[in-house]
């Protein structure tokens, strides 16, 4: 019986152990690579976490510069990481939210020279040279938000508002292409987004309004 105790305690030890060091390894790697550590709780899915060897591993592999909101950002990139996680973990836009993080939600949505991407679903070293635009470029420096925004704060156009950055973005990348769209239109033309909250009619509205905003304002 004695026996059977102090093997399960060595056993214990050892995995508390493993635990430790797969920890310390993951500290490492988010040191070394410049991700705050406080970004890991924004996840919502376990197996989006870099693990600490894979971002260790990356670290200088390819640094590259991004043109994102018209700033040149220099970066390092593994080849497997996507553009919404640079966006978030290394670049600190977090209005880019991370949903399904599998091209089926929306919600990090980005345009890449003007045209809507799913960033969880593209490859940041594959926008080299590109025009990537967030929620956190609409805004004109002097804190004007863009007419869509605006539209959404009229019509008080959402619930918990998670989805909201992708549905704008959506919108901004969808009025470039027809300006004047009806309901219809541009219910289909941003059909890739979801809510949650499943707020559809008002969202619609508020974009609507949004569009509206466009053309009075003559901004795109
Ligand atoms: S997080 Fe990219 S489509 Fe859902
Ligand atoms: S308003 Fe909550 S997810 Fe869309």
């Amino acid at each position: 019986m004695a026996d059977e105790a102090e093997f399960k305690n060595k056993a214990d030890f050892k995995i508390r152990e493993d635990a430790l060091v797969s920890r310390r390894n993951f500290i490492k790697g988010v040191i070394t690579s410049g991700v705050a550590v406080s970004s890991a709780s924004y996840l919502f899915r376990a197996s989006t976490l870099l693990s600490g060897q894979q971002v260790a591993a990356g670290v200088g592999e390819r640094l590259i510069t991004l043109n994102v909101n018209g700033q040149q950002r220099r970066v390092d990139v593994m080849k497997q990481e996507t553009l919404a996680s640079t966006l978030r973990y290394k670049l600190g836009l977090t209005g880019t939210k991370l949903g399904c993080d599998r091209a089926e939600c929306g919600s990090c949505t980005v345009l890449i020279d003007d045209i809507p991407y799913y960033a969880c679903s593209v490859l940041t070293h594959t926008v080299r040279g590109r025009k990537v635009s967030t929620i956190e470029g609409l805004a004109n420096p002097d804190g004007t938000l863009h007419p869509v925004q605006q539209g959404v704060i009229d019509e008080q156009g959402f619930q918990c508002a998670f989805c909201m950055p992708g549905f704008i973005m959506a919108t901004v990348g969808y009025l470039k292409k027809n300006p004047n769209p009806t309901r219809k239109e541009l219910a289909q033309g941003i059909s890739g987004n979801l809510c949650r909250c499943q707020d559809y009619d008002k969202i619609l509205t508020a974009l609507m309004r949004g569009a509206e905003n466009v053309r009075r304002s003559n901004r795109g």
